[in-house]
């Protein structure tokens, strides 16, 4: 039906009859002359209608056509006057003059506007998420998904060029754990049995290891009935792959292939190998496991500059794993009493006995906690005039989170240049397990088919907590990007590492009987890696949430409202599923 693009006209097609299909994206009458801004999937154009070179019905027709509403139309391409041009508009150097004007796809009035004047607010975005097809219908939804597919594509080119394959795994699966709840499907035809929707390909990706496939990719749907967060979506997509005979080394390399071909996709020249840190060094340094190393702030141990005149609170700094931990912050003027006070209050709440500050003045320390920190402090600190000193005393439980919450209100008011723009890392030996807060018992940091590191096998039962992982996360500019590990690979260790979790010899053989089975049929070394696509694609789009790079995404309380789901259904059908729902 079409003949061109309208977002896809230039100076080339000057002259040319051309034949557009599109939305009314804005219409404007001026006396006998219309202009309508002709939407389609590639951008925008403008048509002209004049009685000068179009029939007076055409005329009539385009004057009654609502916005949103889908017209064909034939007209000639001609320059646009330099002065008439628009910017924003994706075909700006040309405009159609049209001599034919039919409306295929009527328009009641839009519930939220996909047009927006300059600067207008976006309509709320529960409002726009239960209009979805309108709010598809922005150019910058429209941008992001076309560079969604964009990404897929470079990432199954990159993997097969490396000899990965594309294999898909079920959806209607057994349980896999990785720490979430799992969406449940009820089998009609097992009255009382239940399908699991896949947490992530974990298990099946490693069977496909021992069954000999050697390098497995797949763009995967993943499951997860979790508490939702901007970065989180219960169902979302990951590129997951898979590989044998290899070593962590081996992994993080595919990975860095992967992601490098993604960010050139989106424009970005970033190049590996990317920097590497372990998991206890994150947490010293920046007191968290995902650092922005976009930004300096690093942590230090001042226990040492403590003296014997410091106040009670601090003197206990450098015994019994009581420790003062700090972070001088160069420039930081921009951080006001009102704000130090708040983040006071925040440290306290987690758990620290509170925040002490100095600020560098003229004449030197000055501030809150010069005579908290006692005589002998200052001199520890080489500080310069502007500066300013936070510190917050207690073990590491404590002052971890307190670290990252000083240095995430320090980038936060300080806005310092970024020294790099694209910050990758590898996050390195993670804890194998950590303990529950509310029963004491350990639970797995990743999932429970981790391999511990080598050295520390010995001590799984007699110390599980200083048990490393081989585990690495990939970070981006303080995101997690993905996890991945190598991975138990023999019956015996997977079955101690159940056993530790708490999960008995029986239990093991019902949940997963399945994987410890094929384990003992020869499996191969191996490891492997899941990236958040959904993450990736959003941070390369620049935008501010994963539901502006998913279709038809779900709300933070897991509903979708366009279509409205979930929903109740008939007796007769939960009959059938052998179900019974008790209402409260
Ligand atoms: P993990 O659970 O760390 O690892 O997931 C990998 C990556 O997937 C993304 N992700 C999410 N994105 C959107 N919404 C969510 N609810 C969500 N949950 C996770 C994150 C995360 O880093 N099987 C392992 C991988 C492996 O060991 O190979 C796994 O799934 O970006």
């Amino acid at each position: 039906m079409r003949s061109h693009l309208a977002g896809g006209l230039d100076s080339t097609h000057i002259g040319l009859t051309v034949r557009l299909g599109g939305w009314v994206h804005r219409r404007r009458d001026l006396g006998g002359l219309v202009f309508i801004d002709l939407r389609d999937r590639a951008g925008l154009v403008q048509l002209s209608l004049s009685p000068e070179w179009t029939p007076p019905a055409v005329i009539e027709r385009a004057q009654a056509v609502g916005a949103e509403t889908v017209v064909l139309v034939t007209g000639t391409v001609v320059r646009r006057p330099v002065a008439a041009r628009d910017e924003a508009m994706t075909s700006r150097e040309v405009e159609v003059h049209v001599v034919d004007l039919v409306v295929v796809g009527p328009a009641v009035t839009p519930a939220i506007p996909v047009a927006r004047k300059e600067n207008e607010d976006l309509a709320a975005e529960e409002l726009r998420l239960k209009h979805r097809v309108l709010d598809l219908r922005r150019p910058e939804l429209q941008h992001n998904l076309v560079l969604r597919h964009r990404l897929a594509q470079r990432a199954r080119r990159t993997l097969s060029e490396l000899g990965f394959l594309e294999i898909e795994t079920p959806i209607l699966t057994k349980p896999t754990p990785e720490g979430a709840r799992d969406y449940l499907v009820p089998s009609r035809v097992h009255p009382g049995e239940f399908y699991a929707l896949p947490q992530s390909p974990q298990i099946y990706k490693q069977l496909l290891m021992v069954a000999g496939y050697d390098r497995y990719f797949q763009i995967a749907r993943c499951f997860r009935d979790e508490d939702l967060r901007a970065d989180r979506q219960p169902e979302f997509t990951q590129i997951d792959i898979e590989s044998s005979f290899v070593t962590a080394d081996d992994v993080m390399g595919f990975v860095e292939a992967i992601l490098i071909a993604l960010w050139d996709e989106a424009g970005e020249a970033v190049t590996g190998p990317f920097r590497r840190m372990t998991y206890a060094e994150a947490m010293e340094r920046y007191g968290i496991d995902k650092p922005d190393l976009r930004f300096g702030f690093e942590a230090r141990d001042y226990s040492g500059g403590i003296g014997p005149d410091a106040a009670p609170f601090l003197a206990a700094a450098g015994r019994d794993g009581v420790r003062f931990r700090g972070i001088l912050a160069p420039d930081a003027a921009t951080v006001t009493r009102k704000d130090l006070d708040e983040l006071g209050r925040s440290v306290k709440a987690a758990g620290a006995g509170g925040l002490v500050w100095l600020r560098h003045g003229t004449g030197g320390w000055e501030g809150q906690g010069v005579k908290a920190v006692g005589s002998g402090f200052a001199g520890t600190l080489a500080g310069q005039p502007g500066d300013l000193f936070l510190g917050v005393v207690g073990t590491d439980s404590v002052t971890t989170p307190a670290i990252r919450a000083i240095r995430d209100t320090l980038i936060e008011r300080i806005k310092p240049a970024p020294i790099v723009k694209h910050a990758f890392l590898w996050v390195v030996d993670f804890p194998l397990f950590e303990p529950d807060p509310s029963t004491g018992q350990h639970v797995f940091v990743h999932h429970p088919f981790t391999s511990p590191h080598p050295d520390d096998v010995p001590y799984l039962e007699s110390d599980p907590g200083r048990c490393r992982a081989i585990h690495y996360d990939a970070v981006y500019n303080g995101n997690e990007l993905g996890s991945g590990s190598i991975r138990i690979t023999t019956r015996e260790l997977q079955q101690r590492v159940f056993k530790l979790l708490g999960i008995g010899p029986d239990d093991q053989q019902v949940r997963f009987g399945f994987l410890l089975d094929a384990l003992a049929t020869g499996a191969p070394p191996m490891g492997g890696f899941a990236i958040g696509f959904d993450r990736v694609a959003m941070l390369l789009a620049g935008a501010p949430s994963l539901r502006d790079v998913v279709a038809f995404p779900k709300t933070t309380a897991a509903r979708a409202m366009f279509e409205g789901a979930p929903t109740a259904i008939k007796e007769a059908d939960l009959e059938v599923l052998h179900l019974e729902v008790r209402r409260a």
